[in-house]
């Protein structure tokens, strides 16, 4: 079972069209295209939910490495997955200083930090090749996102999870910019890798993920594709929050009938 309490602003709908569909936003794209950071402030400035699902591959994968349980042994694993309790909460102000976009829970125990390794970051993505392992972290993703207002980022979030969400972005940014973003992300929490090995981590994981035969990363045909690379996370959330305003304006209703 998993257990999903959603990040959401203390932002009130203050000067908000009460009548605005409640759009459900994708986000997907490859690792540190800044699909967490620029989600979570879209989320903010429109006072949506946000929904973080990498974070439960990783926290289920945690669970998997401190059990042994082999990567390979799909039954288990899928077990493991039906057992899972994950809470996704929003970060306390010194975790958001120090780089959380969420708090996670794995089981009540709080694991926000222990998620963010390598180690965990690829037995998540291997973890993320079996369809049934999917099937239950989507069905809660699914579930979770149901009443719309939400912006959910991953992989598959436009092509499976809501193949219908009204606004689909693919965050694209330069593979040397995405793993220098995460070497910082690394050298600010004390951790010694150089540039060179983030790279080949970011890049052996974005393969894995483009190259697996249940629900690869890749683009949905209705995705506006966003490059970040040489835009802050400010400037990409400021553009996506533009297209989410239009859409919601498209699908308004259009007021007294004629
Ligand atoms: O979630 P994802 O792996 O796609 O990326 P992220 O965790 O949101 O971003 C990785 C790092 O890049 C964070 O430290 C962001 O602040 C940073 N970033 C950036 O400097 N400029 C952007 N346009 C997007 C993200
Ligand atoms: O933050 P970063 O972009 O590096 O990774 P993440 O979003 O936390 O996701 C970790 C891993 O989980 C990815 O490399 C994928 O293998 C997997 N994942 C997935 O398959 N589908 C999703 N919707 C989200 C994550």
């Amino acid at each position: 079972m998993l257990g999903l309490r959603l990040s959401q602003s203390k932002h009130s709908r203050i000067g908000r069209a009460t009548k605005m569909p409640k759009l459900t936003i994708a986000i997907d794209g490859p690792a540190g295209s800044g699909k967490s950071s620029v989600a979570r402030r879209v989320a903010a400035i429109l006072d949506y939910l946000y929904l973080d699902s990498g974070a439960m591959y990783r926290a289920l994968a945690l669970k998997a490495l401190q059990r042994g349980v082999s990567p390979d042994d799909e039954p288990r694993l899928e077990a493991l997955a039906r057992a899972t309790h994950i809470e996704l909460r929003p970060p306390t102000q010194e975790q958001e200083a120090a780089g959380a976009k969420n708090r996670v829970f794995l089981d009540s125990a709080e694991v926000t930090q222990e998620i963010r390794s390598t180690e965990v970051a690829q037995a998540a993505s291997r973890l993320a090749t079996i369809a049934k392992v999917r099937q239950v972290l989507v069905a809660e993703q699914q579930r979770a996102g149901a009443g719309g207002s939400i912006v959910m980022e991953g992989r598959d979030i436009g092509t499976v999870v809501f193949p219908q969400a009204e606004l689909k972005i693919f965050l694209e940014a330069a593979p040397e910019v995405r793993a220098e973003r995460r070497w910082k992300e690394h050298q600010e929490k004390g951790e010694k890798m150089t540039v060179a090995e983030v790279f080949d981590e970011v890049i052996a994981r974005d393969k894995r993920d483009r190259e697996r035969k249940v629900s690869p990363l890749v683009r949905a045909s209705d995705a506006v594709l966003v490059d970040n690379t040489a835009m802050d996370v400010e400037e990409t959330a400021r553009l996506i929050v533009m297209l989410a305003q239009e859409r919601e304006k498209e699908l308004a209703p259009t007021g007294r009938p004629e």
